[in-house]
């Protein structure tokens, strides 16, 4: 996969977003992500490492073994892990549709935002149920762009929302993949499918979520589609402009913001 074909590229910016998302939503997402003692976890997608710290972290008698396609990523992945002085993680730089393992080789997998990027989300899948002992466990944790609502919302919020939708839908992806979760364990072929809501809701209240959560990670996501949305036509710049200004509105005192994430767990 080329940095083209990743709809939030491979920027600094991205980096620190990645980050703030995890660090903001690592209670939400993880507070159950945990793996018996002695486990061997493959994690698809850790990119710079930004989940692979929690899952490290909360899971510290685990083997993580995280892969991703991007080595610049995966430099950042290992220089984050060092820091956090975590030892039980190794690094392979692959793709997870040609995973450099045995059949059956993890006792669990890991997967966050990674299938919303992927063309072929039900083949990667199989290629991970491969490498998953029989009895073995995953965990797939998802966004869904159709969940969100903000107040005050107008129009042209919803249109620039829209156009990441459409942009990673051009791409390949399906940002609206939360929803699809469930079916796509099944047919698949993985047993024991169960699918949690994960909402997050700021407010004022809490300055910290606004910031992190729909400042730095969902509107930053939004406005890193701009030049994408405009070159293919699919808003013009007046509604653009509008719309990012409406959603920045949407963080000031009396403004709300909701959004869902979908967090599955399965059996081989
Ligand atoms: C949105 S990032 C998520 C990174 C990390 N899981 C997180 O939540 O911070 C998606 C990651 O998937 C990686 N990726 C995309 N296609 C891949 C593939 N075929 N195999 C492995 N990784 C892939 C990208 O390089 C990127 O690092």
């Amino acid at each position: 996969m080329t940095n083209t074909r990743y709809v939030h590229g491979y920027s600094t910016r991205e980096w620190e977003r990645l980050t703030d998302q995890a660090n903001a939503l690592s209670e939400l997402l993880h507070q159950d992500t945990t793996c018996p003692a002695g486990s061997v976890v493959l994690e698809c997608g850790c990119g710079t490492g930004a989940q692979t710290v929690f899952l490290a972290s909360r899971n510290p008698e685990a083997r993580i073994v995280s892969v991703d396609v991007s080595a610049a990523s995966l430099e950042q992945a290992r220089r984050r892990i060092q820091a956090a002085g975590q030892r039980n993680v190794e690094f392979h730089q692959a793709s997870i549709f040609e995973l450099p393992f045995d059949d059956a080789h993890f006792d669990h997998a890991f997967l966050c935002f990674v299938l919303e990027h992927l063309a072929e989300p039900a083949t990667a899948l199989k290629a991970v149920q491969r490498v998953l002992r029989r009895e073995g466990s995953i965990t797939v944790i998802e966004g869904d762009h159709g969940s969100w609502f903000c107040y005050p919302q107008t129009a042209e919020a919803s249109r620039a929302v829209q156009c990441l939708v459409e942009v990673q839908a051009k791409l390949g992806g399906d940002s609206l993949i939360g929803r699809r979760l469930y079916p796509l364990l099944l047919e698949t072929g993985f047993r024991e499918v169960r699918v949690s809501p994960r909402t997050v809701y700021v407010d004022s209240s809490r300055p910290g979520l606004v910031e992190s959560v729909f400042k730095n990670t969902f509107i930053a996501m939004v406005e890193g589609v701009r030049d994408q949305a405009l070159s293919l036509g699919l808003i013009d710049e007046r509604t653009w402009y509008k719309g990012i200004a409406d959603l920045h509105r949407a963080t000031k005192r009396d403004g709300t913001f909701c959004y869902t994430f979908f967090k599955a767990v399965a059996t081989r």
